[in-house]
This record gives C-alpha cells, structure tokens and sequence, in this order.
C-alpha cells in the first residue's frame, strides 16, 4: 500500500458466557484484529449462576479498546459494530445512573426452579409455548427478571419507570450510547418469554403472568437495523452500532444457515443446534424450541432449537475443579487412547437437563465406574456425552418431519476431530467444520455488513462460508446402536433415581 490508504472493517463484539471478545472483519469475512478476554461466573449458592455486571462490561470495552487501537495502526477504517451475546442472561440497572442493581443472574441459573414448577402446575404451560416458542424453565429470562423484582424498592422502582432490564445484547448498547439507546432485536427478545413470536412484539399476558411492569422493556428492533452511536466517551468517536443477534442466532448466520433446512451446532459452554426453518414457525411436538434465526430487511425466519445446557463446561470442569487435564486440547489425545469407552457413561446434568428432556432439577450422574476407569475414560465420557445429546436433539428434529441433510458444526470444542469424528457417528450423518470456526462473531459482522450495504441480503451470505474438512460416518449400525443404547440407559437411570 501506499501508506495512507485505508480498509474498510466491521466490529463484531461476542460477549459469551465464559469470554468477551472483538473482532475486526473485512468484507470477505477475514479477521483482520481480534482480543479477548476471560469472564468469570460465581456460584454463591446450589444452582445459582452469577456474573458480575461491571466485570462484562469491562471486558467488553477492554477488548474493544485494544482491537480499535490495532485498527488505527493497520489503518483500518471501522464502518459500525455489530453485537452478539449469550442469550436469556437478565440484568436490571437504573435509568438515571446506568448502574446496575444486582448481578447478572445468567442464563444457567437455575434459582426460579420451584416458580417455573408452580406455573406448569396452574396449567399455563401450553398457552405460553404457544406465543414464545420456549417452555417454563428458569433458563429464560422472565422468572430471573420476576425473582428481582420480589424486592419491594426495586418493584416500586421499576413501576415509576426508573429501572431498565435487558439481556446482555442491551445492556451493552445501552452502555455504549450512554442511555441513549434501550432496545434489543427479535432474536434476543425471543428468548425471554415475554416477547410474542408470531406477532414479534412484547406480550401483555406474558407481562401479567410474570408481574412484569412494562415500563422496563427495551424497544424491540430488527437483527440489522440502526441501534444509535458509540458515545465518543468510550473511545473518542462515534461508531454506527447497526446490528444485533443473540450468539446462537448469529451462529447460524455464521454457517449461511439463512434459508430453511439450514442446521448448525455449536459447541460452547453449552450446545445449541439450530434448524432455519424459513418464514414458516415450526412448533415441535418433541420438546424442542421454536425461536426467532433473525429479521432482516422486513422479513423474520424462524429455527427449531435444541438446547444442552453443558458442553465446554464440561470439558472446563475436567480441568478447573478436578484438574484431570492441563488444557482442553488434552481430551483429544486421552480420547483417542482408547479403543472403546469401557461401558463408562456422563449424564453432564450439572444444571439440570435441558432438550428434549427439560429436568432443570436433575443433577450430573456417572455410570458404570470400575477400578480399572482413569483419566482417559473419564474425558472421553465428557466428549461422548456432548455428542449423545446432539444424538437426542437430532433425534427430535426428525420427529417434528425435519429432513436433516448434514451438520455444521463450531465453537471451541470442533478443533478436536476426534469429537467431529464420533458425533459423525453416532448421528449418522455428515459433520462439516468451516474454515472460519468463530461463526458467532462472523454472523453478527454478516448482519451488520447488510445493513451498511456491503452485501445485497441474506442470501448473498452462505457464499461466504468455506468448509474446512468433512467428517463421514465410518461406524457399523450396529456398534452405533450399542452406544446410543448404552447412553439412553443412563439418561433412564438418572430420570428415573432422582423421581
Ligand atoms: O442460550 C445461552 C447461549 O446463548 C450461551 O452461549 O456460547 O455462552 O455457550 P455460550
């Protein structure tokens, strides 16, 4: 180059729940600058899943810092940000000071376990998955935001229309336009039980079920749309905000899943796989999600989701609380020591069960432990009981009439082949790892990147996507069977001990 010459870049900002991180993209999805930084989670009583809220937003600005810094000495131009986030994670903070008013409770929380029951029990369980899509677990957000506001100060507050609540996409804009914006998109909103997914609006009854005041919502806004600027406090200019996506959504985007048969899963600290279903909202007779996969350009689509609430967490578990393993990296090579799994299975209901089972109750269980099981039969557990889980999401797809044609996969976890491998078997189906495995954060730059014009629509995107290898089935129906039995034995074991 010349040297005055400048590219043009999109911000992506991926705050997940075990990190926060930015990212520079040019138009052709590569990664021109990235940072990153660790979130923790606090766990002050059984069940209860903290973050602290200074904490994200610090780590947030931090990495947005230091990829803007790389920015201005690459001479890279940033054109606007997109947001994506982890999903459901409930903050509350004051209008007037921006300060929040307790921790994030996140979305693994399992706290508002006995309202959520009570609900179901005065039988209103069928009506709200009909408007939400979701189901009544303390996953989402509207039980987190109902057990705040059991506080009488914060209620009387949150009347006067003092107090604003969002998930974390919101709470991060809100911040960044310094109060000037408080919305959210349909993705995000989709995930809170309070938001109407045919009428993609916030419900009225919802906001009575749960005694929500509706004085505290964000605006709901499309996935690419104009959010406001970046308050030039932050980082000395103003920034076009101009898309946002929850994290899983974004994936998807990520993978050109955008049109209907589209499916991906991603494996973070938790799994979630995703089928587009298009235009059409697919309600599943077989206990998965109905959720909002984005609105753009005037028209939403929807996906079928599978949640499993521990995946990375897992393998994070091997190494953080029993210090089994050095780095995750190291389950690869124990797994594949081993020629068979030695009949030793995990249940990893380490917060309760997500789809297609919905125990949030549940605790992990391991089975059939000998003497002779050691480190390698315990990581290799860890990875089998990920890909059993997908197993049953899958499984439930095809009973709601999916036809699944393959599978793309990302998130941490995919840079082990051996795990690519084995989901390839016991799904039975083709699993394909993109060149580009940071598909959250390359979805939300994809939406941001229509709604500044670089690309035309939605379907100009999957063009975008390369494969970087196939993983094909090489498994006997058989042998796939014994293993899928072996698991379905030790989900029926733990449902069936903790009645
Ligand atoms: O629904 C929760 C999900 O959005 C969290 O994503 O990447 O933090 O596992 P992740």
């Amino acid at each position: 180059t010349d040297g005055t010459s400048t590219q043009d870049v999109i911000l992506a900002i991926d705050q997940g729940t075990s990190s926060s991180r930015a990212m520079l993209f040019d138009r052709n999805g590569v990664v021109l600058a990235q940072a990153q930084q660790e979130l923790a989670c606090t766990y002050p009583q059984t069940g209860w899943v903290e973050q602290d809220a200074e904490a994200l937003w610090l780590s947030v600005l931090t990495v947005c810092r230091e990829v803007l810094a790389q920015a201005d000495s690459l001479q890279l131009k940033v054109c606007g940000i997109g947001i994506t986030n982890q999903r459901e994670t409930t903050l509350l903070w004051r209008r007037d000071s921006g300060d929040v008013v307790a921790p994030a409770i996140v979305w693994q929380d399992r706290r508002t376990l006995a309202y959520c029951q009570q609900l179901q029990q005065r039988g209103h369980q069928a009506w709200v998955s009909r408007r939400t899509g979701l189901c009544l677990d303390p996953y989402f957000s509207a039980s987190k935001l109902n057990w705040l506001l059991q506080d009488p100060a914060l209620r009387l507050a949150a009347e006067q229309g003092e107090l604003a609540f969002g998930t974390v996409d919101s709470f991060i804009l809100w911040r960044l336009t310094r109060g000037l914006v408080h919305a959210t998109d349909t993705t995000n909103a989709s995930r809170t039980l309070l938001f109407g997914i045919q009428q993609l609006q916030w419900d009225a009854e919802l906001l009575e079920l749960f005694d929500i005041p509706a004085q505290i919502l964000p605006q709901v806004r499309q996935s690419a749309d104009d959010y406001g600027r970046t308050d030039p406090h932050w980082f000395g200019r103003e920034l076009p905000i101009v898309a946002l996506a929850g994290d899983q959504q974004a994936a998807a985007i990520g993978q050109g899943c955008v049109r209907a048969g589209g499916l991906k899963s991603t494996y973070g600290t938790g799994c979630f796989a995703l089928l587009n279903t298009g235009e059409h909202l697919l309600q599943s007779n077989h206990q998965l999600l109905s959720t909002v996969a984005c609105t753009v350009q005037g028209q939403t689509q929807y996906a079928l989701e599978g949640s499993i609430f521990v995946a990375g967490a897992a393998v994070k578990w091997l190494r953080d609380q029993l210090g089994l393993i050095k780095d995750a990296a190291e389950t690869e090579t124990l797994a594949a020591s081993l020629t068979d799994n030695g009949g030793v299975y995990l249940v990893p209901a380490f917060t309760g069960l997500g789809a297609p089972y919905w125990r949030p109750e549940l605790k992990a269980q391991w089975s059939g432990l000998t003497l002779g099981t050691g480190k390698a039969q315990l990581a290799r557990a860890v990875l089998e009981a990920v890909a059993y889980q997908t197993a049953d999401l899958l499984q439930a797809m095809r009973a709601d009439g999916a036809a699944l044609l393959s599978l793309q996969v990302d998130g941490g976890m995919v840079n082990n082949s051996w795990f690519c491998q084995f989901l390839a078997n016991v799904l039975d189906i083709n699993v394909m790892r993109p060149l580009q495995t940071e598909t959250t954060a390359f979805g939300v730059a994809l939406l941001a990147g229509i709604q500044l014009g670089w690309y035309a629509d939605l379907d100009a995107l999957p063009d975008l996507v390369r494969a970087e290898s196939w993983f094909y089935p090489n498994l006997s129906a058989g042998q796939r069977a014994e293993l899928l039995a072996g698991w379905q034995r030790a989900v029926a074991q733990l449902l069936a001990t903790e009645n």
